[in-house]
């Protein structure tokens, strides 16, 4: 790692386990804010941790110094017939430790595992606007860059949908 504040503390990157499950969700939130990184936001939930920890633990990795949560990777892989994708879904680093080398451990053991695995191509996406994450993975080798659109639709702004909406209110209040 970089930073002499951990130069000396040992860094350990291990499989999440069922006690972890809380501080990963609760590092999430107050890593992925609406203000920040609204599309991230608007998908991180408790389900996502539960969800890949239930179906991918062994792509559910941790890092802690001195048993204190320091960050977190959670990946999948996606098997098509010609080829095995890696896919790093999230990624997060405790504020207070990060640029440190935290992330870059956490990417290589996942890799290092997805590998071992099968996968020969490994895939990653956020926000254009993400500038810690697009400069790390461009760091780490990732390319090939594309630009995706998200969209988004109050419903109840809609001409159609927020009429439904207001029947569906009516409906429920008259029962
Ligand atoms: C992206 C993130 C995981 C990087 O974690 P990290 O442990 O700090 O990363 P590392 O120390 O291993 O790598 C450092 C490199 O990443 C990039 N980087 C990290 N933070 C950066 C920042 N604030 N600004 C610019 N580049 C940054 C740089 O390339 C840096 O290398 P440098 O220090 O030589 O310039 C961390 O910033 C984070 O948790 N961000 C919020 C969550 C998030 O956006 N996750 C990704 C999408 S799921």
């Amino acid at each position: 790692m970089n930073s002499p504040a951990f130069d000396s503390t040992p860094l350990t990157i291990r499989e999440m386990s069922i006690d972890d499950i809380a501080p990963v969700f609760h590092l999430g939130e107050s890593l992925f804010t609406s203000d920040r990184y609204p599309s991230l936001y608007r998908v991180w939930d408790e389900w996502e941790v539960t969800g890949l920890f239930n179906t991918e633990p062994e792509y559910s990795l941790i890092a802690e110094i001195t048993g204190q949560l320091a960050g977190f990777v959670l990946g999948s892989m996606i098997s098509k017939p010609s080829v095995t994708y890696g896919y790093i879904i999230w990624l997060g680093v405790n504020p207070q430790m990060q640029r440190c080398g935290i992330a870059d451990r956490l990417v290589d053991r996942l890799t290092e595992r997805m590998i071992t695995d099968g996968v020969r191509f490994m895939l990653m996406d956020t926000d254009p606007a993400n500038t810690a994450a697009v400069n790390f993975f461009r760091r780490k080798g990732y390319g090939n860059e594309r630009q995706h659109m998200f969209f988004s639709l109050d419903l109840a702004e809609h001409d159609y949908y927020g009429k439904l909406i207001d029947y569906e209110r009516d409906r429920r209040d008259r029962r």
